[in-house]
């Protein structure tokens, strides 16, 4: 759908398209998993060079495997812990071009060498991790953070 290396101009209509799929895809729609899971479908169909996309849910205070696509992954991740949950932990998004200098970082596919990963806040309550997974090294940039952030919003808004 989208080339394989993405120039500026070209990222800036894939994330304005991503953005208006999302709001089709969850409109109207209050169940909050099946969100996720059209979320996670449509990034992965759309985005170029991504191993994996998906969710992990705030379980009681945990990080729990939810909707994805990719490959079979780690189920359960402790705030604080990996990228995920240091994005849990505190809130912030992040964007980490170099998964093995990530302290910490759970392998969950070995192909795994850049993410980013955005938390999901409504209403002040973290209701969990957006997490995308690229087998390339620096996939994401600025932009991508910003893109995915906004997506994230247009979540949330139907979790
Ligand atoms: N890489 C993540 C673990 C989740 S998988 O990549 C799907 C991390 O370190 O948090």
């Amino acid at each position: 759908m989208y080339d394989f290396k993405i120039d500026g101009a070209n990222k800036a209509q894939m994330y304005d398209d991503l953005a208006s799929a999302l709001k089709g895809l969850v409109h109207g729609e209050p169940d909050p998993i099946a969100n996720m899971a059209n979320a996670a479908a449509l990034l992965w169909q759309t985005m170029p060079d991504i191993n994996w996309a998906g969710f992990y849910r705030n379980v009681d205070g945990e990080l729990v495997l939810g909707p994805f696509q990719g490959r079979p992954a780690c189920i359960r991740i402790k705030f604080g812990d990996g990228v995920c949950g240091a994005a849990a932990a505190s809130r912030q998004t992040q964007l980490v071009e170099d998964v093995h200098a990530f302290p910490g970082h759970i392998a969950c596919d070995a192909a795994s060498e850049s993410e980013v990963v955005v938390p999901l806040i409504k209403e002040g309550e973290l209701l969990g991790v957006l997490d995308i997974d690229s087998p390339s090294k620096a996939r994401f940039d600025a932009a991508d953070k910003e893109g995915c952030e906004r997506l994230a919003a247009i979540l949330v808004e139907a979790l």
